[in-house]
């Protein structure tokens, strides 16, 4: 079999890049190992921004997002005891949306279903071959057993923050930058209303907590913990009790508490890998870059690659040729690196440091109140975490 281009990972970004490229007549091969029932269950990020919402709606995937999904004007920080609302819609006139990465997949599966479009779920033994010639190849077991092989023109890597994908770029041609970070997230699915209209990102001088929310009934929480903790440390008592510390203040706010439907430890690190194409194999998403979960820019970096790479791609399968991938690369590394800087900004901004000095935490305090006292700092945080608008490149 041939097809134009084939896609190695069916998470958000393999799928709308799929989704788009059908838009414009060009045939795709999406494979991924995990089955459509373990991507569906493994709980993600929560936030849209605006144009990523927008573009689920007007390229055609779904409007499910304006039914289910919830529309914030603004978020809280709270520190010190207190809440501080940035009020994104007043200060740069944009929102995000709140709705899981497992809605955004669902809606681009049933799309991928709904026009025609051919994924693979659950394949063993991927092989990708052959990406520095014009006849890139790939080769899977399908979940049945049987062997395939499929030629394509460009292959694209979408295949998340494990990426085999990557390791195709020769170890002396490729730059690896990265940071580790000294904790994680404990996070948490439970059974109780909504605590706030909106997300709460909690500093206090025992650890950072995120309030986010799923539905009505159903909540989403994390704080901040050590890399190594386990679950099993963890009685649901003990998790509402370190939560209830981390935002309590001289406002009385309180979690509203029910039962603990799910427990995880979530690691995270910053990392960019470059170059992004090697050949005629490009790379979208988590597989080139990742970042910290704090100011969720994951999912919306993602989202931005495979929009600049559709266009380019079908450059590439017009009258351009493999020459129109090196505009890719160039497009992408803008937003990467400033979502690099932000999600690492917010990180530091609002986590303790292992070891940190009560100055440390004073001057954190400090930064804090420069972010939401002066009209500088709240659009500082407004402009990034809604995604930066058309036109604020330098
Ligand atoms: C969620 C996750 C994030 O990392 C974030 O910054 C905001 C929300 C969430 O899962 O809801």
């Amino acid at each position: 079999a041939s097809v134009p281009v084939a896609v190695i990972g069916a998470g958000p970004a393999g799928l709308m890049l799929a989704h788009r490229l059908s838009r414009a007549g060009v045939d795709t091969i999406v494979v991924d190992t995990r089955t459509r029932r373990e991507i569906e269950t493994t709980h993600r990020a929560g936030i849209l921004e605006a144009d990523a919402a927008r573009d689920l709606v007007e390229t055609g995937v779904s409007d499910r997002i304006l039914r289910e999904g919830h529309e914030h004007e603004g978020t809280e920080l709270r520190f010190g005891g207190r809440a501080h609302r940035i009020h994104f819609k007043a200060l740069v006139g944009e929102s995000v949306w709140l709705y899981p990465q497992t809605d955004v997949f669902t809606d681009l599966a049933d799309a991928r279903d709904r026009d025609g479009g051919t994924v693979h779920f659950g394949v063993k033994g991927t092989e990708v071959l052959d990406i520095t010639t014009g006849t890139p190849r790939v080769r899977y077991t399908a979940a049945d057993g049987s062997r395939h092989e499929v030629r394509a023109q460009y292959v694209v890597g979408a295949d998340g923050s494990r990426s085999m994908c990557r390791n195709l770029v020769p170890e002396d041609r490729r730059v690896r930058y990265g940071k580790e970070y000294p904790f994680a997230w404990f996070g948490i699915m439970a059974e109780a209303p909504p605590s706030a209209p909106e997300l709460v990102y909690a500093h206090s001088g025992h650890g950072f907590a995120l309030i986010s929310q799923r539905t009505e009934t159903v909540q989403r929480m994390y704080f901040q913990c050590s890399p190594g903790e386990s679950v099993d440390a963890w009685p649901d008592d003990r998790i509402w009790e370190t939560l209830q510390a981390r935002v309590a203040g001289e406002d009385g706010f309180r979690l509203k508490e029910g039962p603990i439907l799910d427990k995880s430890v979530l690691r995270f690190r910053s990392f960019v890998q470059e170059p992004m194409r090697w050949g005629s194999m490009v790379l979208a998403g988590d597989a080139a870059h990742t970042v910290p979960p704090t100011g969720a820019r994951g999912l919306n970096l993602a989202l931005h690659d495979v929009k600049v790479l559709a266009d380019i791609l079908l450059r590439a399968l017009g009258t351009e040729g493999e020459a129109a991938l090196e505009d890719y690369q160039p497009r992408a590394l803008q937003r990467i690196w400033r979502a690099q800087n932000f999600s690492h900004w917010m990180t530091r901004l609002l986590h303790t440091p292992p070891g940190g000095t009560p100055f440390d935490l004073r001057r954190q305090l400090g930064e804090l109140d420069n972010v939401v006292g002066t009209p500088a700092g709240r659009t500082y945080l407004a402009v990034q975490y809604t995604g930066w608008p058309v036109g604020s490149q330098a």
